[in-house]
């Protein structure tokens, strides 16, 4: 089958079908090419980190047609946020708020927010409408690349791994949406091309960002479980084994199976459900078996090692 094709109105819908049987399709937006999956299906989302072998989990933009859809994202939209929308959508602005629950964790990184919004350029509007679900989707390009904004640089960077690219010439900005945080003081984390000076004209002063947002953490220490660690003596303890643990059971209050198989992409599809799970039973502490470093199971590492390391 010929990969590059052209966003005509047929070949959106083939491309919609793709992603409706969870699919992964690259598409044109405003800003760059995205690398779109079905928001809720984690099953695709996950072949998105595969493809652009990505060494790490990072959240990922939900981009919709309709504002209705933000209903099935954000838990609730504040009167900041329908001020944005009004103006800059549908455009290069992307709105992060506090989640529904049903977004599945891997699309946000575990984090409780996600990050929304509504590309205006009409190829990719339409066939985001065609999908009939919210699309999941960071640029379209090889981890460490820079995003690329026409079909052939897609091709290039991801050949076939991807199932199908929708062409609709070069993108109209080049440089990624503005990402801006309403949690709780509006703070601009990425910023892009829409600038902070237009946003602050809809809803007055704006910071930007100096560091990193913070990662997602747990309530509850976690820590590897190394040969040389010795398990106290508590009954209160969880692990997190990779594959179905052999001798210790007996051991834990709470075990976490993340692949009983011991398959590293289904372990990663699964991390952060079982992570929420284990932090919220009041553990003293959760160890986590190690994974081999290895495709998806390097990226997981180095999620479980910044939980590790507690500050
Ligand atoms: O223009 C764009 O934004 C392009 C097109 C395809 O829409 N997308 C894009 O995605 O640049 P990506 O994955 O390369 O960058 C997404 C940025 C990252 O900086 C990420 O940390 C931030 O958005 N982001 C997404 N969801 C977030 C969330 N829930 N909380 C904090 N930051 C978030
Ligand atoms: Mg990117």
């Amino acid at each position: 089958m010929q990969r590059i094709v052209e966003a005509s109105k047929k070949n959106i819908q083939i491309a919609a079908d793709i992603i409706r049987k969870g699919g992964i399709v690259a598409f044109p937006t405003e800003t760059v090419y995205g690398l779109g999956a079905d928001a809720f299906n984690p099953d695709a989302v996950i072949r998105i980190f595969k493809i652009k072998q990505r060494p790490e989990f990072f959240p990922l933009i939900v981009h919709i047609s309709e504002r209705a859809d933000t209903q099935k994202l954000y838990k609730e939209v504040s009167p900041q946020a329908v001020s944005l929308m009004d103006k800059f959508w549908p455009g290069p602005l992307t709105i992060v708020l506090e989640k529904k629950e049903r977004v599945p964790d891997i699309v946000t990184s575990g984090n409780n927010t996600v990050g929304v919004r509504m590309p205006s350029n009409k190829a990719g509007f339409d066939f985001i409408r065609c999908c009939g679900t919210p699309i999941a989707a960071p640029s379209a390009n090889r981890s460490g690349s820079i995003s690329p904004t026409d079909a052939r640089t897609v091709f290039e960077q991801l050949g076939d791994s991807v199932d199908l690219i929708l062409d609709a010439g070069s993108t109209e900005v080049g440089i990624e949406s503005t990402v801006i945080s309403l949690l709780e003081k509006p703070v601009i984390l990425r910023p892009g091309c829409v600038p902070k000076e237009d946003i602050e004209k809809v809803i007055g002063k704006v910071n930007v960002i100096r560091e990193e947002p913070r990662p997602f953490r747990t309530v509850t220490p976690f820590e590897f479980l190394k040969s040389s660690v010795i398990i106290p003596d508590n009954n209160n303890l969880g692990f997190l084994a990779f594959a179905e643990p052999k001798n210790l059971k007996k051991r834990f209050k709470a075990i976490e199976v993340l692949s009983a198989g011991g398959d590293l992409w289904e372990a990663g599809k699964n991390l952060f459900e079982k992570l929420h799970k284990l932090d919220k039973m009041n553990l003293d502490k959760v160890y986590m078996e190690e994974l081999p470093e290895e495709g998806m199971g390097l990226a997981i590492m180095q999620k479980l090692r910044k939980l590790a390391v507690r500050d």
